[in-house]
């Protein structure tokens, strides 16, 4: 018999014991073994007492340690102390599963070193992109790739806010309680919409990817906040959808890596990805462009995935630890690639400001559509890279009463 220690009883917690239940008898045929869970901690033991779990229900960890279980979920989420107790946990030779990307993406290397000395594992398939598998694969099926980019959706939440925003013209704040009400969201969701979360597994997800290692911190990262009915019309005239992108990309030097809200087309690949479901476009130079998508968030989705990882741990599935040996990779933040952008400008005179951001930028398009307020200006344009856009935008400024609202690059291509 495996006996299992669950740190947390929230959304994915709750989910992987009602998902173990649920297929018990199947479990124990594909494993070979029975499958216990023994332990449950959570913060306030009251609220769970009417759950059919309350015998197993603690508020002190060190029930879970004296009970010695073979492989720990950790599910509680946030930095500390879900980072001590993995690591204590490592430290006794118990494998730990974990949702927690906050933890991976801070303390992932440290904790992979302990896991190899100990001889245990320590996996978090669920900590990037929920239900879908994406960092087992990139391990072993493409390994043998040398991974140009990943362009992706990471973050249920901000996917799920934005899709009614676009398709139902829901606000942005009855939107967030909904995600929130379906579990999707983080505690504190500050995380989610600005942008941190699907930065955090950017940075796991590429430093698995070009074994370098992604300082989540050093990510460019912008989050939705910002976004509103004039932008999503504005998508919505050119046939494009608002989605916010975690994207890296191996340069000549160093790797690119941003969260920010684009413009991109809406029946492409990452366009069709709606809700909370997560999508990743990823080209490797042998197998070329691939596209993983499912479920990001959720109850089940999540626990899907620690159980992936449970059964990997069972059948004593050994992997190479993760980050390890990762040389820290220099982070690009400004998009090198010729690319069109909407541009959003606040002007005094509609007329001037038209005549100085011609002369400027002398393929501008200016939309004639009258969605933007009065003191607004909204335009195309396409520019060799962000660095040139920004000076040439800079000296606008100096030049001229002009001021950016804010710019979207279109990745209308995708
Ligand atoms: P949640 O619903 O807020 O649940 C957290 C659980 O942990 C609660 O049962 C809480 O106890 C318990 N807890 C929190 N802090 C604790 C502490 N210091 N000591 C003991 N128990 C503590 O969170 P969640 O949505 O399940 O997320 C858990 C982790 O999975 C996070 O790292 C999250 O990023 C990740 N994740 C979530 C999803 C998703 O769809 N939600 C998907 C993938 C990954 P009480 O119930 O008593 O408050
Ligand atoms: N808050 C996260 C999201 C949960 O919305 O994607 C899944 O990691």
């Amino acid at each position: 018999m495996i006996k299992i220690g669950i740190l947390g009883n929230g959304t994915v917690g709750s989910g992987v014991i009602e998902l173990l239940k649920k297929n018990t008898e199947y479990i124990k045929r594909r494993s070979g073994t029975e499958i216990k869970v023994v332990k449950v901690l959570v913060r306030d033991k009251e609220k769970h007492q009417d759950k059919n779990i309350s015998d197993i229900i603690t508020n002190n960890i060190e029930e879970v340690f004296s009970e010695n279980p073979d492989i720990v979920v950790e599910a509680i989420g946030g930095l500390h102390p879900a980072y001590e107790y993995i690591k204590r946990f490592l430290q006794l030779k118990k494998h730990v599963v974990t949702a927690n990307k906050d933890v991976i993406a801070n303390y992932g290397d440290e904790l992979s070193a302990i896991a190899e000395e100990n001889g245990v594992n320590l996996r978090f398939e669920a900590s990037v992109a929920g239900g879908i598998p994406i960092l087992k694969p990139l391990q072993e099926c493409l390994a043998g790739n040398d991974i140009r980019y990943i362009i992706a959706i990471l973050n249920g939440t901000t996917n799920f806010i934005l899709s009614k925003m676009y398709g139902e013209s829901m606000k942005y704040d009855q939107a967030l309680k909904i995600a929130q009400e379906l579990g999707f969201a983080e505690a504190n969701p500050d995380s989610d919409v600005l942008g941190y979360d699907a930065a955090r597994k950017l940075s796991i997800l590429s430093s698995i990817s070009y074994n370098e290692k992604i300082d989540w911190e050093k990510i460019k990262t912008e989050g939705i906040t910002e976004i509103d009915e004039v932008d999503i019309n504005y998508a919505k005239l050119l046939d494009c959808k608002i989605k916010l992108l975690a994207v890296s990309s191996r340069e000549e030097k160093g790797i690119y890596a941003a969260v920010r809200p684009a413009i991109i087309a809406k029946e492409g690949f990452l366009g069709m990805v709606d809700n909370e479901f997560n999508g990743i476009l990823l080209e490797g130079d042998a197998v070329g462009q691939m596209f993983f998508c499912g479920k990001g968030a959720g109850k089940l989705p999540t626990a899907s995935a620690v159980l992936g990882d449970i059964f990997d741990v069972i059948e004593n599935k050994k992997q190479k630890p993760m980050f390890m040996r990762y040389e820290e990779a220099q982070v690009n933040t400004k998009w090198s690639k010729k690319a069109k952008w909407l541009i959003r400008i606040n002007v005094k005179d509609i007329n001037d400001a038209k005549k100085i951001l011609i002369n400027k930028f002398e393929n501008a398009y200016f939309f004639e559509d009258n969605i933007c307020p009065k003191d607004e200006l909204a335009l195309l344009i396409e520019i060799e890279n962000e660095n040139i856009l920004e000076n040439k935008l800079a000296n606008l400024y100096k030049e001229s009463n002009i001021s950016l609202i804010k710019k979207l690059v279109i990745l209308n291509q995708l």
